[in-house]
């Protein structure tokens, strides 16, 4: 038996014992009564009775252990033509300030705070501000439209949101503050306060007695120390896209998070504290909250908070600039982000301008690798190039190869075996495990690890009728795959409706509430197709009303601003057309999956339950006029 099997067969069959040791590696104000803690099926819960602070084991603790010196925090914003650095005593002194200022407008343990920031340190430090504080942070990516910040603040109803006066988009500035005042103005729930960054390209207008300029409110703050959580309190709320218009508020809590956390760092990418490590994603993903603030600080590296693109900040070289200006041995980022480079930039002739030297592992995930970007990816970096699996829903990888415990062989087109803690199975409808090599949907055997969301924010039953219920006994994933011979896991697609465009994650169905709002639509459909660049692109299709006369470009035009307007620029929704009919089973079901294999060009079948099958040739018509199949 190899090192990895043995490992990964003591998490499942000695649960407590084996994260109960991984816990030795946080800093606890008291130890926990429990490690594993069942007493509520089907829900888990880890390290019941222990109590903690997230931030104190982020920053405190290795200020007060030899790091105060070592970077923490190393901001590097080619948009702004800024490189700034936090030691971990500066990064603790600033977070402690904001944490003073939050508590002054009143957030203490236990209140939300709403996060809604472009890629500045200043997001980083109010998670950690709020983690400091015992409050519950929910951070809002900056390309959601005000409407789902609307939803995400009536949802979490937080005491105080935290914001900017505008991102940068590569050479545009884009305001934020009248999207969120537009939120607030949309939202039944009203934040008592708001703290503003006033960033010099671009001033925000303050509304008096609400909002505060966080510059002079850190100022003036008294530092303020952390404050004892329960293992099981939580630490944040991250809201990510369900299968309706209603996103899901995933969970996180203290206690598990930071113990599967640090110990990934280690286990699974391999790194010591003291490097550099970069995860060029945003904090409003998971892949942020993870791997750019939380995971690397627990573990004493210095991390990387990047405000730019792969390309065009200013050109295909800037990820292997910011690898070797500052020393990054591991990366991680979307393979999205690769295929943007190859695309600009297909020799590498970017790559051969700076010393990589120290540079080890490049780690991808949010979305399926295709071989082809993994086999230039390990030719022009010359590492290896480590695609895993995960969800906003475990907070950390599910599949991966386990660099830290023993290198495996790589296939492209997996992520490799399931990381321990993971019980992962294929199953078919009844929850009957299928033979290797058969396709089904990919569920992990419960009790799920620490780190794993325990449950949706204020919807115990949405969280157990969504993940608990389909399959009992297992959490459903959402995916479909099969697991080879060896053990490797492949992961295909969605079983639901979402999408996944750039390595967002997002609903079809949300899209198709909004196509369905406007006046002149009477039936959509929206369906993801391959897209080159982004893995995945939404294409709407529309059934006007009858007697609707005016252009059907307008229509379009129309739609494509709704969802601009009402998601927000990250869903991508830039094409649709019109059809007379959509096609549907006997039963009224809208045939999406055929749509979009016709969209793709790949092979189907006619399925027998079609209502009438001459609706698909008008599809495809459609799609012809609107360049799908592509190169067809
Ligand atoms: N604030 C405001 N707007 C934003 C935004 C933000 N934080 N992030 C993206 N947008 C906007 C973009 O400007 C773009 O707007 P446009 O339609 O006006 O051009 C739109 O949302 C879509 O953005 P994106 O999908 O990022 O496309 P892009 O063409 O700007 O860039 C890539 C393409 C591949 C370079 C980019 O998506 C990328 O770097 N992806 C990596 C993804 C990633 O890190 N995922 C996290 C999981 S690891
Ligand atoms: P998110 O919650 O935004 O992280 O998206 C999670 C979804 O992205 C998963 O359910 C998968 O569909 C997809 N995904 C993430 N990583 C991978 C991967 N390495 N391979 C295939 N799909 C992935």
């Amino acid at each position: 038996m190899g090192r990895y099997e043995e490992v990964h067969g003591r998490s499942l069959a000695d649960p407590n014992g084996f994260w109960g040791e991984a816990a030795e590696a946080i800093h606890w104000e008291k130890r926990w009564d429990k490690v594993l803690d069942d007493s509520n099926p089907p829900f888990t819960r880890w390290f019941t009775g222990g109590v903690l602070n997230t931030c104190y084991n982020a920053l405190d603790r290795h200020v007060e252990n030899g790091r105060a010196d070592q970077a923490a925090l190393i901001y590097d914003s080619p948009v702004t033509d800024t490189v700034k650095r936090f030691t971990y005593r500066e990064l603790r002194e600033v977070t402690a300030r904001f944490a003073g200022a939050l508590a002054a407008q009143g957030v203490g343990k236990g209140d939300r705070v709403i996060i809604y920031m472009p890629m500045v340190p200043e997001a980083a430090i109010a998670m950690l501000a709020c983690a400091r504080l015992g409050a519950v942070h929910s951070v809002v990516f900056g390309g959601f439209a005000a409407n789902e910040l609307a939803t995400r603040i009536d949802d979490a109803k937080p005491k105080a949101i935290v914001s900017a006066s505008c991102g940068i988009e590569v050479d545009r500035v884009i305001p934020y503050k009248p999207l969120l005042d537009a939120a607030i103005e949309l939202s039944s729930h009203k934040p008592e306060h708001c703290l503003i960054l006033q960033r010099p390209m671009e001033r925000a207008t303050m509304v008096a007695g609400r909002d505060l300029d966080m510059a002079e409110a850190v100022d003036a703050a008294a530092p303020h120390d952390c404050v004892p959580v329960a293992a099981t309190d939580p630490l944040y709320i991250l809201y990510t896209s369900g299968t309706t218009g209603e996103p899901k508020g995933i969970v996180r809590d203290n206690g598990g998070h930071a113990v599967a956390l640090e110990w990934s760092m280690k286990n699974i990418y391999d790194v010591d504290p003291g490097e550099t490590y970069w995860a060029a994603s945003d904090v409003g993903w998971v892949v942020g909250h993870s791997y750019i603030v939380y995971a690397p600080l627990f573990h004493g590296c210095s991390s990387i908070l990047y405000e730019g693109k792969p390309v065009g900040t200013p050109d295909p070289g800037a990820f292997w600039r910011v690898i070797s200006e500052h020393g990054c041995s591991t990366m991680f980022t979307a393979p999205t982000a690769f295929r943007a480079i190859r695309q600009q930039d297909p020799s590498g002739e970017h790559i051969a301008k700076y010393d990589l030297s120290k540079f080890r592992t490049l780690f991808l995930a949010g979305e399926r690798c295709d071989p082809d970007t993994l086999h230039w990816a390990e030719e022009q970096l010359k590492v290896p190039v480590i695609d895993h699996w995960w969800q906003t829903e475990t907070g950390w990888p599910i599949a991966a190869n386990c660099l830290g415990i023993e290198r495996l062989p790589i296939k492209p087109g997996s992520p490799t075996r399931a990381v321990p803690g993971w019980d992962v199975r294929v199953v078919d409808q009844s929850a009957k495990e299928v033979p290797r090599g058969t396709i089904g949907a990919i569920v992990c055997k419960l009790p799920l690890p620490p780190g794993m969301s325990p449950t949706l924010w204020n919807a115990d039953a949405r969280y157990k009728k969504a993940y608990l219920e389909e399959f009992p006994g297992y959490y459903k994933t959402a995916d479909a795959g099969f697991i080879d011979e060896d053990g490797y896991i492949s992961v295909m697609s969605r079983t639901d409706d979402i999408i996944n465009v750039a390595g967002h994650r997002l609903s079809t169905g949300a899209m198709e509430e909004v196509l369905a709002a406007h006046p002149d639509v009477a039936e959509c459909a929206v369906i993801g197709v391959h897209d080159q660049l982004k893995g995945q692109l939404p294409v709407g299709f529309l059934v006007l009303n009858a007697g609707v006369e005016r252009g059907h470009g307008e229509i379009v035009d129309e739609v494509v601003g709704m969802v601009r307007k009402n998601i927000g620029p990250v869903a991508a929704f830039k094409i649709a057309t019109v059809v007379k009919r959509l096609p549907k089973t006997r039963s009224g079901k809208i045939l999406r999956g055929t749509m979009r294999a016709i969209a793709d060009g790949e092979d189907h079948k006619v399925p027998a339950t079609i209502d009438d099958p001459a609706v698909l040739g008008e599809i495809a018509e459609s799609l012809k006029g609107i360049g799908y199949p592509k190169g067809a």
